[in-house]
């Protein structure tokens, strides 16, 4: 398809919000990594969403949901069909309270730090765990993202997604199957929003928590370097971090990727690192791992794309 057949799908599709084409998918992931989407569009609203999903289906055109980008790897070859963004959905809002508890509906692009702080300044609890994390809630829905005990998938009520033949489901939280840093969301479903609910308390407390874990995750992950978060899973009963490190491959480093010496399953980028490295880093230190203590390591994060240099 060329691209003026490509701007013509998006012309008359009652698309708002914007596009762009040969994307950089470097410019929309933490790790600064990853070719060009064919296309990135950032659909104003929900409806935008749904109706360029729908003629994209018609004319046999992939297309991906993207939220934060602070889980993937974009192999350096780029992505073909179209990537999605979510991030201008942002809306949050308490739904009805009793003296216990508050419903709160949120849309699939805020932050997941918008979604904590809303959640401190009015003393709600259950999230406190998930501060530090990046990306968005949808992202963080889609990968039952968690920390400290906490996971999202606890507080969720309900999910809307759109589903890949482009229908509007609401699916309740019990209806979903949630696993450590899974869920059996389809990855051609894309989330819209959700709904959870959060337990009352003092501001105060509910604060105090939200500091103890972001002063936590400060000491003991490099969240100021550009990484993708834990690269590898943790192995039933073990700590993949704890693995790498006693493997000794903290700082070793493939061309501009590097092992964190401050966690060792954070690989950062130093500088203008290929993806093509990050995945033989990531066999490099898997093998390691593997030859020294017997332990399979599974990556957490998604790796999609095409390799360079690929038709
Ligand atoms: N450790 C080392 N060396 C390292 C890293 C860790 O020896 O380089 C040791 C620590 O000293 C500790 C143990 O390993 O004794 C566990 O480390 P940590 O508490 O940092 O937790 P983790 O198992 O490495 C998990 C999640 C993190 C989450 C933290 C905090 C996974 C793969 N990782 O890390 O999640 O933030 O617990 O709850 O589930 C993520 O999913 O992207 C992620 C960062």
């Amino acid at each position: 398809m060329t691209s003026q057949e490509l701007k013509d799908i998006f012309s008359g599709s009652l698309f708002e919000g914007e596009v762009k084409f040969a994307e950089p998918m470097s410019n929309h992931t933490s790790l600064r990594m990853g070719g060009p989407a064919d296309v990135y569009a950032i659909p104003r609203d929900a409806l935008s969403l749904i109706n360029i999903s729908l003629n994209l289906k018609k004319n046999h055109l992939p297309f991906f949901p993207l939220g934060g980008g602070t889980n993937v790897l974009v192999r350096d070859g780029g992505m073909e069909g179209v990537v999605l963004s979510t991030r201008l959905f942002r809306k949050m809002k308490s739904l009805q309270e009793d003296n216990a508890s508050v419903l709160v509906s949120v849309d699939a692009g805020a932050l997941l730090l918008q979604l904590v702080s809303f959640a401190r300044e009015n003393g709600y609890s259950g999230i406190e765990g998930l501060a530090g994390i990046p990306g968005t809630v949808g992202g963080a829905i889609f990968g039952n993202a968690g920390a400290f005990g906490y996971e999202i998938k606890d507080v969720l009520t309900a999910v809307q997604i759109m589903d890949a033949e482009g229908g509007i489901k609401t699916l309740t939280a019990d209806a979903i199957n949630f696993g450590y840093r899974s869920t059996d969301i389809l990855p051609g479903s894309v989330i819209l929003s959700a709904e959870m609910k959060l337990m009352k308390d003092k501001e105060k407390s509910v604060a105090a928590r939200v500091e103890n874990f972001l002063r936590m995750k400060r000491e003991r992950q490099p969240l100021w370097e550009p990484s993708a978060g834990c690269v590898f899973k943790n192995p039933p009963g073990e700590s993949a971090g704890k693995l790498i490190d006693a493997a000794e491959c903290k700082g070793v480093r493939i061309g501009d990727v590097e092992v964190s010496t401050v966690h060792a399953n954070f690989f950062i980028n130093r500088g203008r690192a290929k993806a093509s490295d990050f995945i033989r880093l990531m066999d490099v230190v898997a093998h390691r791992v593997k030859k020294r203590y017997g332990v399979i390591l599974e990556p957490e994060i998604k790796i999609t794309g095409i390799d360079e240099g690929a038709d």
